[in-house]
């Protein structure tokens, strides 16, 4: 591999590692949900953003979260997740990636859990420099609780693989960045070998 090569898969492992949605305004991040992922209707749909390290931000950005479909045979309206999302810059928001400063923020929304399986998006609306940022989800059906009863096996049968399922989407959403990361280091050691 020539240098430029190793640079290449050096940023495709980056890009990959950093699954984020960037910005029109580059002065916020979407870093979940994460594009074209799966979540479960009834179940926790985590939103997290990352903001610049800019003190002049509550005049350049203004941030209201939805859910929404643009699917029009989903019959769905949109529904707002925050109309006000927090920007604030304290301490404890406050995150670093080497010399890099952020701000990271982080809400749940719980998905209804009449909501129809289907595509749907989590918009990200800035009333400051008019720009939203999509990011598309997959929404899979409801699965009701199962009950500790001697028919138990049975219902556990029709609600597991969506609950396997949801479980598998959370864990390999939060391993894949390190797995990535990982292949990424064994490609950069294999190029310098
Ligand atoms: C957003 O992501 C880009 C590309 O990874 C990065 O350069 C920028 O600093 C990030 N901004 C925030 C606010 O996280
Ligand atoms: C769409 O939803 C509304 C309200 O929930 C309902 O009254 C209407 O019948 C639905 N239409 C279709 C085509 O499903
Ligand atoms: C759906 O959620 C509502 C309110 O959150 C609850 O009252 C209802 O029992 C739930 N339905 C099922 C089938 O679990
Ligand atoms: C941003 O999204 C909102 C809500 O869905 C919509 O009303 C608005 O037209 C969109 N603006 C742009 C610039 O796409
Ligand atoms: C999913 O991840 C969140 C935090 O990222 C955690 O709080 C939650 O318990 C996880 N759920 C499952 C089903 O693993």
């Amino acid at each position: 591999m020539n240098l430029s090569m190793r640079a290449i898969v050096l940023l495709m492992a980056i890009g990959v590692v950093s699954s984020q949605v960037i910005s029109p305004s580059h002065t916020y991040n979407v870093t979940a949900p994460e594009p074209n992922a799966p979540y479960v209707a009834g179940q926790v749909l985590p939103v997290r953003y990352t903001l610049v390290d800019d003190i002049k931000l509550p005049n350049l950005l203004s941030l209201s979260i939805y859910f929404t479909t643009i699917d029009p045979s989903m019959n769905f309206t949109d529904t707002v997740i925050t109309s006000n999302a927090d920007i604030s810059q304290g301490f404890s928001f406050r995150r670093t990636q080497n010399t890099m400063v952020y701000y990271e923020h982080e809400l749940s929304y719980a998905i209804p859990n009449t909501t129809r399986a289907g595509s749907y998006q989590v918009i990200f609306v800035d009333s400051v420099s008019r720009t939203n940022t999509s990011v598309p989800i997959v929404v899979r059906p409801y699965a009701p609780p199962t009950l500790p009863s001697s028919t138990a096996a049975g219902n556990a049968n029709k609600a597991g693989p969506s609950s396997i399922f949801a479980i598998h989407a959370n864990s390999s959403s939060r391993k894949q960045p390190e797995l990535f990361a990982l292949v990424a280091l064994i490609l950069l050691l294999c190029a310098f070998l």
